[in-house]
């Protein structure tokens, strides 16, 4: 049996269609009936989904309450945890560590107690060091706690070393640190989002530079390394490195949308991100910008994913491919 946690996300969707596609037995946690029909949506975007997603076992649990994930590890050989909580909203912190972190730890000790064999962990490139000398980051770059870090990046670090405990308690692990992840479904949220706004004529870009990588190569790669001898190893995910500008430019490329044509400064975000926060004291509602998204718009970090292809000989989809299938998806939505 497999275990996957964060089922109702953007990769734990995914991640469920191509394991059931497999014919494996899988139960998946939820927390709400509604965060299923997502699931759903999601299978939708594959051709061949009849019926898979009724292979499904939904088992009701939440990863930070002990007595509700007890019953969710009974006969579980491998874990699949993708479930995690994604904000740069410093209101968010304390949460994100509880999930993030604490829940992390919750899994992991059931899995050491109940002997399970293999963990995979969804990381994430936030939780890997930046490079020194402006050269590609690879996965021995060291997260620097010194670091004026988001609390998503904090959290993230934290449930990694959770993850490296399991395999000091004899759990093999891997884990994946996936730059920004685009994929069908969840438009509204995270980084679908981009494709919302896009879509929206949206007409602001900045020339900050990241690592993108599609949510198919993600999963494709989880499962290939699950189904290894590998272990006890960390995975950078990126297809490509590149720059808002490129991006938000593909994404109106593909909708058939005039390209944005405003370009944002630094000094501006930094106004703006401040702006953001004040009307979000004064209204209560979530700030529209933040601190670290602000920086991070305009920061340029370019990563290196030699380790999985020479491992797994595995080539990521181009950026482009992603973007066209996405926006077709969505277009269809
Ligand atoms: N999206 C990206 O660009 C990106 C990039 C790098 C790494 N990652 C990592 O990839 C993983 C999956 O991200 P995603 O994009 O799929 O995120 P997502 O769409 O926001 O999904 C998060 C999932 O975690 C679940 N979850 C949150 N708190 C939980 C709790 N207390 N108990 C049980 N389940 C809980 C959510 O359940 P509900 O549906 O009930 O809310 C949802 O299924 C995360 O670890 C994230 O850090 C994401």
């Amino acid at each position: 049996m497999i275990l996957v946690t964060g089922g109702t996300g953007l990769v734990g969707a995914h991640l469920l269609y191509h394991l059931v596609k497999n014919e494996e037995k899988i139960r998946a946690i939820y927390r709400s009936e509604e965060k299923i029909e997502k699931v759903k949506e999601v299978f939708s975007f594959y051709r061949d989904n009849d019926s898979l997603i009724s292979k499904i076992e939904w088992f009701k649990a939440d990863v930070t309450e002990v007595p509700s994930m007890i019953p969710a590890f009974v006969g579980v050989k491998k874990v699949y945890h993708c479930a995690a909580f994604i904000s740069f909203n410093p209101k968010d912190y304390r949460e994100m560590r509880k999930i993030n972190i604490h829940g992390t730890a919750i899994v992991v000790n059931l899995a050491i107690d109940t002997k399970v064999d293999k963990i995979c962990f969804v990381g994430s490139i936030a939780s890997v060091g930046d490079s020194l000398n402006s050269g590609l980051i690879t996965e021995e770059n060291e997260w620097n706690k010194e670091a004026d870090n988001s609390g998503y990046s904090i959290t993230k670090f934290g449930g990694e070393m959770e993850v490296w405990r399991a395999s000091q308690e004899g759990v093999d692990v891997v884990i994946v640190n996936p730059g920004v992840i685009l994929g069908s479904g969840f438009f509204n949220a995270g980084s679908g989002k981009l494709f919302s706004q896009v879509s929206n004529g949206f007409k602001y870009y900045t020339e900050g530079i990241t690592g993108f990588v599609g949510v198919k190569d993600v999963v494709e790669v989880m499962i290939k390394l699950m189904n290894s001898s590998i272990k006890n190893e960390r995975f950078i995910l990126v297809s490509e490195n590149k720059s808002f500008k490129e991006i938000f430019f593909s994404m109106a490329d593909a909708f058939g949308k005039k390209k944005p044509s405003i370009k944002i400064k630094p000094w501006q975000t930094t106004i703006f991100w401040r702006i953001a926060w004040l009307i979000s004291l004064l209204t209560r509602k979530e700030p529209f910008l933040s601190k670290y998204s602000a920086r991070s718009a305009h920061s340029i970090s370019k990563y290196s994913s030699e380790k999985v292809k020479k491992s797994l000989s595995f080539q990521f989809e181009t950026i482009d491919e992603v973007i066209k299938r996405v926006c077709k998806n969505f277009i269809s939505s």
